[in-house]
């Protein structure tokens, strides 16, 4: 099977998608597979132009689009390899855009029963306009690993928290504070059959932001321990968050949960996707290794 594993891309979380591609990559049995890479430029620009890599794409059985944020996990990706016809791992253009978006991922979970912080919407028109009710996370709707959010507790700070996520897009969510702890369940669904993952716990020291994310010092305790209905209220509306966004193939769908039971955070389509990645450490905990979580998702696109 020739396959294709796309890494980078134009935005923020370029490294990350490095390294979660090149892990993919190395992952592949290669007495099954031929590897092609493929690096997106930070700069949004494809090894040997557009075409030539569409032309590339179109000789691979199918591909793995491992990259996270904007240009990437999106649906644009997703939308360029169906109109290239190549058969390609994971969502679609319709839940990648979806999950990607915050505020819309917010409304579709509130219509669906899933419970999420309560929340305002503001663009750089609108921002001077937030009237101040305690402490808040401001982010942007559309970004990943953190990049542009912040935990503000102090009037003074918002006017420089909405700023820095306006310069990551041109709308900004804000939210309240949730009190509970960091819990994620992973989807993987197909062909092949749905499993849902233990939920795996994020013990961080203070806010989870892309230094905790990337730089260590974080624990991940998967499965998480939890009492029965809360590990079934988890399980629940992680599947009902991934059936109303359309995904496919797989997606981390991450609560906080609280005394009240979960609340949806966000819900992401490519994530990250190395041997030590949550996702990977989620289905390892029920027994499936990491190339044969892989196996799984390349068999299920192909059937
Ligand atoms: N956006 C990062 C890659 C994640 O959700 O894992
Ligand atoms: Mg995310």
């Amino acid at each position: 099977i020739r396959a294709a594993v796309i890494g980078g891309g134009g935005n923020g979380e370029h490294d990350v998608s490095l390294a979660s591609a090149a892990a993919v990559a190395d992952a592949l049995d290669p007495s099954r597979y031929e590897v092609v890479r493929l690096t997106i430029g930070r700069d949004g620009s494809w090894p040997g132009g557009l075409a030539g890599a569409v032309t590339l794409l179109q000789g691979c059985d199918v591909a793995l689009p491992i990259v996270h944020g904007p240009r990437g996990e999106d649906g644009t990706l997703a939308a360029l390899l169906d109109l290239a016809g190549v058969p390609y791992v994971g969502s679609g253009l319709r839940a990648g855009a979806l999950a990607m978006d915050k505020w819309v991922t917010k409304l579709i979970a509130e219509e669906v029963g899933v419970r999420t912080a309560p929340g305002r919407l503001l663009t750089a028109r609108t921002a001077g306009g937030y009237a101040w009710s305690g402490p808040v996370v401001v982010k942007p709707v559309a970004a990943g690993s953190s990049l542009g959010v912040a935990l503000v507790g102090a009037p003074d700070d918002l006017p420089g928290a909405l700023a820095e996520a306006l310069r990551h897009d041109d709308r900004v969510l804000v939210e309240r504070v949730v009190e509970g702890r960091e819990v994620d369940v992973a989807v993987l669904d197909g062909p092949g059959g749905r499993i849902v993952s233990p939920a795996l716990e994020i013990v961080a020291d203070g806010f989870f932001d892309y230094a905790a994310k990337y730089g260590g010092g974080t624990t991940f305790l998967v499965p998480a321990r939890l009492d029965p209905a809360a590990g079934k209220a988890l399980e629940a509306a992680a599947g009902a968050m991934f059936d109303a966004l359309g995904c496919r193939g797989v997606a981390r769908v991450d609560f906080f949960l609280t005394a009240d039971g979960p609340v949806l955070n966000e819900v992401n389509t490519m994530p990250g996707f190395t041997e030590h990645s949550q996702v990977p450490r989620m289905f390892a905990a029920t027994g499936m290794s990491y190339p044969d979580l892989l196996d799984r998702l390349i068999s299920d696109t192909l059937a």
